[in-house]
């Protein structure tokens, strides 16, 4: 059976920054309070002129040098994205441009912070189809130019990176065994951006009244994400005939502290079996399990073999997993 096996994995952060003591400095509120909600201590801040296109291309080119693929023989690009550099054309298209990867097509996906997963998927479904042979998947954002930096509830949760992969399609028992995505929009209003789109234009009015940023109510998606994410990571092990005592390595959506260890204890996955790094990067949306991924296979924390379940949460909303014999 052809499957889509990750052959390499990059990852690119920006240099900047932002602990919760410089918070202090700029809002109401503590580290003490940070830390104990969320397990956030520091996030990475894109500087002026880096953009979701600088570490998307930065986290592409450590991901192909990492497999040995050279950038030409790439057949597809997606990002997975809720902060693109432009609404159009697809930052795929510009990461296509810079790293020339003259034989792909390319697009961007709208799941914010399940990107990844969908992105993965949709790239695991060309390859097992035989249209694609070589695709990389990306997920990227700069959120700190989102968020509202006057409120204290959502901005500080949030941080800039990107994380890549490079599938490629390989005979055997390896690579992704199985992906799962859901979605219930009758959630969309409790985590979205407000605006610039077509329903609030980029006008001063909407610029003045804030109806450009992100938006959350932030107690509702909690809730809503630790159902979901146990539930999907249960229906990925079923569906593989496995039992959460199979899994290696467990690499959940990096949003809260308190999440993942509630997800974890949930699936019964615990301990030094749950990758986490959010208290370096805090949420970085589509970035995080990528982020999360090459960190983990970097430290050395991936063997061939091992058994990864990814999961994710995010606006619209959605919510997916898939499993990775590595
Ligand atoms: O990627 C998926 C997207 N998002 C998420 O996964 C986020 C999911 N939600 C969360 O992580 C949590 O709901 C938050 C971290 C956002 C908030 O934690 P919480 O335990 O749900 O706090 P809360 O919103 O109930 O607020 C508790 C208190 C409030 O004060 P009162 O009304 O109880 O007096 C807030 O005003 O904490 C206050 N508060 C703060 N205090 C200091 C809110 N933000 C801050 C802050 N510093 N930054």
């Amino acid at each position: 059976m052809i499957r889509a096996r990750i052959t390499g994995t990059g990852s690119a952060v920006p240099e900047k920054v932002l602990t919760n003591f410089d918070l202090e400095k700029m809002m109401d509120t503590s580290d003490e309070w940070i830390v104990t909600r969320t397990g956030i201590r520091e996030r990475r801040i894109a500087a002026e002129g880096e953009y979701t296109s600088t570490f998307a291309v930065a986290a592409a080119e450590k991901a192909l040098a990492a497999a040995g693929v050279k950038a030409e023989e790439i057949d597809l690009i997606v990002v997975g994205t809720l902060t693109p550099d432009f609404p159009f054309p697809a930052t795929a298209c510009i990461v296509q441009q810079a790293i020339k990867a003259t034989n792909a097509f390319c697009f961007d996906l709208s799941a914010a912070c399940s990107g990844f997963i969908y992105a993965l998927s949709t790239a695991d479904k060309f390859i097992r189809s035989g249209q694609v042979k070589k695709a990389l998947v990306i997920g990227a954002e700069v959120l700190s130019r989102i968020v509202d930096w006057s409120d204290r509830n959502t901005c500080l949760l949030f941080g800039d990176g990107a994380g890549a992969v490079v599938l490629e399609a390989q005979e055997g028992d390896h690579g992704v065994l199985s992906t799962h995505m859901h979605s219930d929009g009758n959630y969309w209003e409790i985590l979205y951006q407000k605006g610039p789109g077509s329903r609030k234009p980029a006008t001063h009015q909407n610029v003045d009244d804030k109806l450009v940023y992100l938006t959350m109510q932030g107690n509702e998606v909690f809730k809503l994400a630790v159902r979901a994410m146990g539930e999907v990571a249960q229906e990925a092990l079923e569906a593989n005939g496995f039992t959460p005592d199979d899994v290696t390595l467990f690499i959940p959506h990096q949003a809260n502290q308190r999440i993942v260890d509630s997800v974890g204890k949930r699936l019964g996955i615990t301990g030094e079996r749950v990758f986490v790094n959010l208290d370096r990067y805090g949420n970085t949306s589509a970035a995080s399990i990528p982020i999360a991924l090459d960190e983990a296979a970097r430290a050395g924390r991936l063997k061939e073999g091992d058994l990864l379940l990814l999961d994710a949460f995010g606006g619209g909303l959605t919510w997916g997993s898939a499993l990775i014999r590595w």
